[in-house]
């Protein structure tokens, strides 16, 4: 499959920063993958998020070179009406992105501003709300909801416009873990259903390394790790880079090194039994 997102020896730095907030940044996204951006923070997650949606270079100034090309395009020769179509983007906390009166005026507020015909924006935001699940919410006032409800109104503003590839900056962070939770299936959900293609800056990577293809870890601006996120979470540097490590792979790390599980986890009943007994001694 060809890759919706290309990044190419990407470097920025913002206007009298002394250092670069990315550096030398290549990656590969091929179309319909959930790739989840880790690191510390400060490490240019944020940046890179806005390399790839235009806001860097078209709103901020600043030191830039290489190149990000989404769906084959070049972000720096797009415009940003063109990109906003091709990537969806959502900010960390809701509230900025939801205004008026009512939720489907509001998931309908990036395609007014395309000037999408009335009867195509009809279906597209009712689309949206079916997809996820809030269509019993279309004339509810958006400060009424849940920031739960709120997340997804959003979210439904973002898919209303169709986008191939969405780029969403710490999703979770404002929610408890269950309602953190239904947000990772909604998303595993529609990568099914639609093949849209996630970028995820993520700290709950226990929620996320359940239905991510690939985890990318960022340290000083650079790429450091990748790959299956098992692999990258199981490898040597994950602490290092202070990658927070799931409680389940911090247990089947400790096991292997026991010799209870190989690697990947799987554990034989004679380990378990194995183990049970070396825990009552
Ligand atoms: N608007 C800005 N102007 C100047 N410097 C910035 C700006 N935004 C970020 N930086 C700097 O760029 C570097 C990368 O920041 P960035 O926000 O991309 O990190 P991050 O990985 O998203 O961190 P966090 O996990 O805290 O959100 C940091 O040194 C930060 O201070
Ligand atoms: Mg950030």
């Amino acid at each position: 499959m060809s890759d919706i997102l290309e990044i190419r020896g990407l470097s920025f730095r913002y206007p009298e920063a002394p250092r670069m907030a990315v550096s030398g940044f290549d990656l590969a996204i091929p179309e319909g993958e959930i790739v989840v951006l880790a690191g510390p923070s400060g490490c240019g997650k944020s940046t890179l998020l806005r390399a790839v949606n235009g806001l860097i270079p078209h709103m901020y100034g600043g030191e830039y070179s290489g190149d990000v090309l989404v769906a084959g395009a070049s972000v720096k020769g797009s415009d940003m009406r063109e990109l906003a179509q091709k990537v969806g983007f959502l900010f960390q906390n809701p509230e900025n992105q939801i205004f008026m009166f009512s939720v489907e005026r509001d998931v309908a507020f990036g395609l007014e501003n395309i000037g999408t015909p009335r009867e195509e924006m009809r279906e597209r935001v009712d689309d949206a709300l079916r997809l996820l699940g809030i269509g019993d919410l279309a004339l509810r006032a958006p400060h009424e909801l849940s920031d739960g409800q709120k997340q997804r109104v959003a979210l439904a503003g973002v898919l209303a416009m169709r986008p191939r590839l969405v780029i969403l900056d710490e999703p979770t962070s404002l929610l408890d873990p269950k309602t953190a939770g239904e947000l990772v299936d909604l998303v595993a959900k529609l990568r099914r259903e639609l093949g849209t293609t996630f970028v995820i800056v993520e700290h709950r990577l226990d929620l996320l390394v359940r239905v991510a293809d690939r985890l990318v870890v960022m340290s000083e601006g650079r790429k450091v790790m990748e790959g299956a996120p098992k692999d990258v979470l199981l490898g040597e540097g994950s602490e290092k880079y202070g990658v927070a490590t799931p409680a389940v792979t911090r247990l089947q790390k400790m096991l292997a090194r026991d010799g209870l599980a190989t690697a990947d986890g799987l554990m034989r009943p004679a380990d378990l039994a194995a183990l049970s007994e070396k825990r009552a001694r």
